[in-house]
Order: structure tokens, then C-alpha cells, then sequence
């Protein structure tokens, strides 16, 4: 998959965004095309903090239009498979490292949402996933922090694993998409994209700008 001519995918992560105005936020993210909305569930064991789970999810459904993706930092994956399912959640990725039986739940997640991505934590090396399995998989999300918080500075380390990712992919006409998420920036989406990105999840650079969102999209859209 050739990543260079075309423009990357942005997936605002609304944990970033102000929950005392999440309707208005998510009107203004309606206003924008081929963006994920991304939706950070946190149960406070896999990651020292929490979230929101269904109730909160429901209603963000009832005003977001587009796709939406959830990516589980939890210790039991398939435990929230059943409200993400019911509520018309688009498309799921769970933590490589909460899992015992990968298979069984990338078959499950792939049968119940379509399609299914796994992540990688900073410290995980891109060869825990044997390489049958990748070709399984429709996303690849790497974390460029550790996972937990918005707001936090991006691991430059990273970078060589997302290259990696890259050539791997092409060496074996693998179809997943690459996925970035923590510490994303106007700045670095061009050096991401061009190592081989095509979805950027991007918090607190964008909800934080002084600038209109369509702006910070569009700017890292064309990174
Ligand atoms: C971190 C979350 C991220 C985070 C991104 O655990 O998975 O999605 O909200 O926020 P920024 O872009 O501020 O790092
Ligand atoms: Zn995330």
C-alpha cells in the first residue's frame, strides 16, 4: 500500500475534547469528511485511568454522524464487545497485550464489526504478532505514547517501528492500514505519513488549538 500519494485519514480522539460541550464539539466535527471519530475506553486496570463506557457512548451516537472507532485499553477486550456491537460502534482495536487467544478474538471482532485492529504498545515489538496474523488484521495501531492520557509527548523511538510496519506490509502485500495514536501534531503528521500512516489520531492538537478544527484537520489531512 503506497501512503505518500494520498491523504491521511484523521481520527480526533474526543477524550481530548470538552466534555461540558460535547455536543457542540462533535457538531463541529460533523462538518468534516473522511474523518473516525476516536473513542478511547478505559476500565482503570490496563491503564491508570478511566473513561466512559456505554451510556456516554450512546449519546455521542446520537449526534455523530460518521464512523466511529473504539480502541479498548482493557483488561477484558471481549467483556465490552456485546455494548460496542448494540450501540453500532463501527470498528473495534484491542490492546495485543490484554490477550491470551488472539485468534479467537480477531475472528470474533472481524465477524461482529467487519473489521479489527490490534495495538501495540510503545514497548511491544511489531514481531509479537506473527506475521500470519497481520494479514488478518484491517488496522495496526501503534502507540506513540504510553496509553492512558491525552496530552502526552510523542516517543520519537516509535518511528522505526511504524517504518518497519511499513515495509513489512509492502514485502508481504499485507492489506492492514497503519494507525498512529499519541502525541500528534500539525508538526510531525508529515514525518508519520511518510513513514507509512494512514490514520492519525490526533487529542490535544487539536482540541486545544486556538485555530477552527477544520483547519488543524485539513493540515494534517494534506500533512
Ligand atoms: C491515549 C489515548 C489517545 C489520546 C491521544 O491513551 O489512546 O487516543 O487521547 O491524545 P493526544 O493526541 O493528546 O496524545
Ligand atoms: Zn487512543
Amino acid at each position: 500500500m503506497s501512503t505518500n500519494s494520498k491523504n491521511v485519514i484523521v481520527a480526533p480522539s474526543i477524550l481530548a475534547a470538552n466534555f461540558l460541550k460535547l455536543e457542540e464539539e462533535l457538531e463541529l466535527l460533523n462538518q468534516e469528511k473522511n474523518l473516525w471519530l476516536h473513542l478511547d475506553i478505559m476500565d482503570g486496570h490496563f491503564v491508570p485511568n478511566l473513561t466512559f463506557g456505554a451510556p456516554v457512548v450512546f449519546a455521542m451516537k446520537q449526534i455523530f454522524k460518521g464512523f466511529t472507532d473504539a480502541h479498548l485499553m482493557v483488561t477484558n477486550p471481549q467483556f465490552h464487545l456485546d455494548w460496542l456491537q448494540t450501540l453500532g460502534v463501527d470498528h473495534v482495536t484491542f490492546h495485543w497485550e490484554t490477550v491470551q487467544h488472539h485468534d479467537r478474538l480477531i475472528a470474533d471482532i472481524k465477524k461482529r464489526f467487519g473489521s479489527v485492529g490490534v495495538v501495540l504498545n510503545p514497548s511491544t515489538p511489531l514481531e509479537a504478532i506473527p506475521l500470519y496474523l497481520l494479514g488478518k488484521i484491517d488496522v495496526l495501531l501503534l502507540m506513540t505514547v504510553n496509553p492512558g492520557f491525552a496530552g502526552q509527548k510523542f516517543i520519537e523511538g516509535v518511528r522505526s517501528k511504524i517504518q518497519q510496519a511499513n515495509k513489512l506490509r509492502e514485502a508481504n502485500h499485507f492489506q492492514f492500514q497503519i494507525q498512529i495514536d499519541g502525541g500528534v501534531t500539525t508538526e510531525n503528521a508529515g514525518d508519520l505519513k511518510r513513514d507509512g500512516a494512514d490514520i492519525l489520531v490526533v487529542g490535544s492538537a487539536l482540541f486545544q488549538s486556538k485555530r477552527p478544527y477544520s483547519q488543524v484537520i485539513e493540515q494534517i489531512q494534506n500533512a
